[in-house]
C-alpha cells in the first residue's frame, strides 16, 4: 500500500528544521548501506551519531505521533530513528531494496515492514528527485509538498532520480509494523476508515460498536508484538 500522508509538519516546523539543517555537517551517505546500495547512491545524509539527528529525528516521531491517519496505516510496534538526506548536482539513488533487519547502536532490531519518506523541501525548490517506487502494478513517481510523507511497503525496489537543480532535503525511516502484512494491514485501515465516517456521519451505534469489534478481533489475530 502506498500512502500520501498529509500534513505531518506545519510550514514553520519545516522551515526551523531546514534552517538547523542548513548549518549543519552533510557526510557521504554511503555510510549506512552495504555494497549493493553504495554501488547506487550518490546523496548526502546527517551522520547518524550527531545530536542534531537525533533531536530532528525525535521532532519527526513526536508529529507523526500525532496524526491519525499515519497510526491508522502503519500500525506502528518499532521505529527506527528517522534519517536525513540531500540530494544535489546530479546526486540520485539507484534502484535498491531496503535491508530486511536494520540495527543501530543502542536500538533494538527492527523488521523494515513499512518505509518512510518526509519530504522537507517544496518540489518547486528543484527539478529531478522523484522517489519511483515499482511494485505490481508498475513504478509509481512521487514528489510531494514539505511536510507531507509517504508510506510504501519495504519490500518494494524503489529508487530517487538525479536532482539537477537545487536541492532535495527530506527525512527517511523505516517501521516494524503490529500488522506485517500488507494487504492485512490495508484491510485495516479500510475498516478504520470506514468506521470513523459511520460514526461522523451518525450511524446506528450498535452497529458501529459490532464493526469497531470486528475490527479489534482482526487485530488481535494479526498482531506481533
Ligand atoms: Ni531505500
Amino acid at each position: 500500500m502506498l500512502l500520501h500522508i498529509p500534513d505531518v509538519l506545519t510550514s514553520d516546523e519545516v522551515a526551523g528544521m531546514r534552517k538547523q539543517m542548513d548549518g549543519a555537517g552533510w557526510t557521504d551517505g554511503r555510510e549506512t548501506v552495504g555494497p549493493q546500495g553504495a554501488r547506487v547512491k550518490r546523496n548526502l545524509q546527517l551522520p547518524q551519531a550527531s545530536p542534531l539527528r537525533k533531536a530532528l529525528g525525535d521532532q519527526v516521531v513526536a508529529a507523526l505521533g500525532r496524526h491519525p491517519l499515519y497510526h491508522a496505516a502503519v500500525l506502528p510496534l518499532r521505529t527506527l530513528s528517522p534519517r536525513f538526506n540531500r540530494y544535489e548536482g546530479g546526486g540520485e539513488y539507484g534502484f535498491h531494496i531496503d535491508g530486511a533487519v536494520m540495527a543501530v547502536d543502542g536500538e533494538a532490531h527492527v523488521r523494515s515492514d513499512v518505509s518512510c519518506t518526509l519530504f522537507l523541501a517544496d518540489p518547486e525548490e528543484y527539478d529531478g528527485g522523484e522517489l519511483i517506487i515499482s511494485d505490481l502494478y508498475g513504478e509509481h513517481e512521487v514528489k510531494l509538498p514539505a511536510g507531507d510523507a509517504i508510506v510504501y511497503p519495504s519490500s518494494s525496489l524503489h529508487r530517487v532520480t538525479p536532482v539537477t537543480r537545487g536541492a532535495r532535503i527530506a527525512s527517511f525511516f523505516w517501521v516494524q509494523s503490529l500488522v506485517r502484512d500488507d494487504s492485512a494491514r490495508r484491510l485495516l485501515l479500510e475498516m478504520d476508515t470506514a468506521i470513523r465516517k459511520l460514526s461522523a456521519d451518525g450511524a446506528d451505534q450498535a452497529s458501529i460498536l459490532q464493526l469497531t469489534g470486528v475490527y479489534h478481533n482482526l487485530l488481535r489475530r494479526w498482531a506481533e508484538t
